[in-house]
């Protein structure tokens, strides 16, 4: 997989997560949560260790990534809040539901506006490296989360 398949699949992943929360009742949302978080979270750190820094080199792509270092930094705060709340809290739902509009929002700006402009600037070669190295970082960072938990 190159890079942009590769985060797409990730995107595709929480997404699917996120309709499976819109589709049950809310004792079921603490656990999926859990899974969004550990997803997000991994695909965050890999964007932001790997992907993002190669798109800075480019002058043309910073001002997009920078927009993304900000979305992900507002993310990270609700992951945080909602990992924190005790249960029953009346936040959870709300602070979820705002939460899955972000990312929404933050996915479908990479998707229509950052990866056809990365595609035009890296080519193919690269783009499979980079994929690579995004792959096995995912695994580590995985790993070594699972281990901490
Ligand atoms: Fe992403
Ligand atoms: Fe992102």
């Amino acid at each position: 997989m190159d890079a942009i398949e590769l985060l797409k699949s990730d995107h595709d992943k929480v997404d699917k997560l996120f309709q499976k929360v819109k589709a049950t009742e809310e004792g079921e949302h603490q656990a999926l949560f859990e899974k969004i978080k550990e997803e997000l979270d991994a695909h965050t750190h890999i964007e932001e260790t790997i992907f993002y820094p190669k798109l800075k080199e480019e002058e043309e792509l910073k001002d997009i990534v920078l927009e993304g270092i900000e979305e992900h930094r507002q993310a990270k705060m609700f992951l945080r809040e909602l990992s924190n709340l005790v249960e029953e809290s009346d936040k959870f739902e709300p602070k979820l539901k705002v939460l899955m509009e972000d990312i929404t929002h933050h996915v479908q700006e990479e998707e229509g506006e950052m990866f056809p402009k990365v595609k035009k600037v890296f080519d193919s070669t690269t783009l499979q490296e980079l994929g690579k190295q995004m792959e096995t970082e995912k695994q580590s960072f995985k790993k070594s989360n699972r281990a901490n938990a």
